[in-house]
């Protein structure tokens, strides 16, 4: 028996690194996955690799009517109701980043597209996806947040902002449908290295090695994993939890990678 044997899943943004990783996690451990996104060929390549165990859909994060008609059509098409909701979208292209700065710079504008799509998007989807869950007898929603959610940073404030309102959002929905069967979880990347992302910033990357415990960087599949965690029975007893998908990069000491260059030099650490 596999782990989501029975399962129906939606992932959106379903095309990207963690999501893309994740419906292959999903479909190998016996889940029926819908690839939801807005870049619908990518989805559709996506789709494509898995036959019948998966199928994609257009759904726009910052268009409500999209959103619910995404989550209908992806319960129509496996005519099976809905277990899973895995929500991975964000905007997370370079060109958006750049223009999410700080407090007194960051356009209203960019404020407002990072809280649409990242907050209000996951939560439309959570929103539709509910009643299918409580008709069923219960379900596993994982939202994505991001570190940023927990620590400030010099730029991005809009960005972290919005993945703050994703965890509050969460525990909002462990707490109001638990007695329904719905559980929601939180997974927290730190960085997830995908080879085309890290190149450009290649300075900075160097930079946060110093900074994770772990002996290398995390991939999607890293996410996928815990995702598949959340979404399975065993973790029937866990709700409303914010998990670091981060080598530890939040929960050590500010100092600790200075100490490591002391120690090196001979300085008692
Ligand atoms: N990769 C990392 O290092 C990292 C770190 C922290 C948090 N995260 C979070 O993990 C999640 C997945 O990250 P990823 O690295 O796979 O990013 P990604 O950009 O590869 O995937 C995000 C997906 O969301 C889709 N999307 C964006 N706007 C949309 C919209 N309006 N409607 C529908 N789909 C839309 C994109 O098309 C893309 O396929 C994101 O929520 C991101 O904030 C990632």
């Amino acid at each position: 028996m596999k782990r989501l044997d029975g399962k129906v899943a939606i992932i959106t943004g379903g095309a990207g690194a963690i999501g893309s990783a994740t419906v292959e996690r999903f479909v190998a451990e016996g889940a029926r996955v819908a690839v939801a996104d807005n870049r619908i060929e990518l989805a559709r390549d996506v789709a494509s690799r898995f036959g019948d165990k998966a199928f994609a859909v257009h759904l726009d994060a910052a268009d409500a009517d999209s959103v619910k008609q995404a989550i209908d059509v992806s319960v129509a098409h496996f005519d099976d109701g809905l277990d899973i909701l895995f929500n991975t979208i964000a905007l997370t292209t370079s060109e958006f980043m750049r223009k999410d700065t700080t407090a007194v710079d960051v356009p209203l504008e960019v404020w407002d597209q990072a809280m649409r799509v990242n907050a209000t998007g996951l939560f439309l989807a959570c929103r539709f996806a509910i009643p299918y869950m409580i008709a069923r007898g219960g379900g596993s929603i994982i939202n994505t947040s991001a570190g940023s959610a927990l620590a400030g940073d010099l730029t991005r404030i809009a960005y972290g902002s919005s993945k703050a309102a994703v965890i509050a959002m969460s525990e909002h929905i462990a707490v109001q449908y638990g007695r329904d069967g719905i559980r929601c979880n939180i997974i927290c990347p730190g960085v997830i290295f995908t080879e085309e992302r890290s190149k450009p910033i290649a300075d900075l990357i160097e930079t946060m090695k110093e900074h994770i415990l772990t002996p290398r960087f995390g991939r999607p599949p890293d996410m996928a994993a815990l995702a598949t965690y959340f979404a399975a029975d065993e973790s029937a007893y866990v709700t409303g939890q914010t998990i670091c998908c981060d080598g530890g990069q939040l929960i050590h000491q500010p100092h600790v990678a200075d100490t490591r260059k002391l120690i090196a030099r001979g300085v008692p650490g």
